[in-house]
């Protein structure tokens, strides 16, 4: 299977998942990227069975509208008293204990807000993504754009690695994205909490203190479920 069908395989599992896992008219928390777009695609089927999905990107609001199925505003959500039991998205690098570099589509604010709130988060990517330490793929920062420079500074600083703008991208919030090269990130849980203090960074791509707790990691044997 190429990259592209290993993507498909693995969102027809997390469909069924969530077939198998969703209470009947559940909130379904949906991310961002290639993979998740396959899962969308596979999700059309379950239409009369999701409650309403949350989307983490105007991208994913989008494809979920355009297969007819119902977008809730995260606020209206919450105000309801109503609960998202499970969130699906993908991953930029994924590690053993389920910790994840994301981002790379630039959603990162959004998806770990989403992600915040869901009762299960379950990552879907292919084989490439799994690796032993975080940090080959460029960890994505969301900053404020006045606080670029700044911020710039204090990363070389704390990390050694090469932070870089992603030129021409904004993000749905009206942001940048700094792209941060050259890391080996030894422990996660410790630097997302360090980027969190930075000012002028909105968000950093670290899912690691909320990491994933389900893994469909899509290989060439198959598809292959990780628990938290
Ligand atoms: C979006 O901002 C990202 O976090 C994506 O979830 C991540 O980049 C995975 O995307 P692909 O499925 O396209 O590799």
């Amino acid at each position: 299977m190429n990259q592209n069908e290993l993507k498909q395989a693995v969102a027809r599992v997390a469909r069924d998942y969530v077939a198998a896992h969703l209470p009947e008219g559940g909130i379904l928390g949906v991310g961002t990227g290639s993979t998740a777009n396959c899962f969308i695609d596979e999700i059309a089927s379950l239409k009369g069975r999701i409650g309403g999905c949350v989307a983490s990107s105007e991208a994913t609001r989008l494809r979920l509208e355009s297969h007819g199925l119902p977008v809730f505003d995260l606020n209206d959500v919450v105000a309801r008293g109503l609960s998202m039991p499970i969130y699906v998205d993908g991953a930029d690098e994924i590690d053993g204990q389920l910790a994840m570099i994301k981002g790379g589509g630039g959603a990162l604010t959004r998806e770990k807000i989403v992600a915040a709130m869901a009762g299960t988060f379950v990552c879907i990517c292919d084989a490439s993504k799994k690796v032993a330490t975080l940090g080959n793929f460029p960890l994505p920062l969301e900053v404020i754009p006045m606080a670029r420079e700044q911020v710039s500074r204090q990363l070389i600083e704390l990390t050694g690695g090469e932070p870089r703008l992603r030129a021409g991208f904004i993000t749905d919030n009206g942001n940048e994205i700094l792209d941060v090269h050259g890391l080996s990130i030894s422990d996660p849980v410790a630097l997302e909490e360090k980027l969190e203090r930075i000012i002028g960074v909105v968000c950093n791509g670290l899912f690691a203190r909320r990491g994933a707790d389900v893994l469909l990691l899509a290989t060439q044997e198959g598809v292959i479920t990780q628990q938290r």
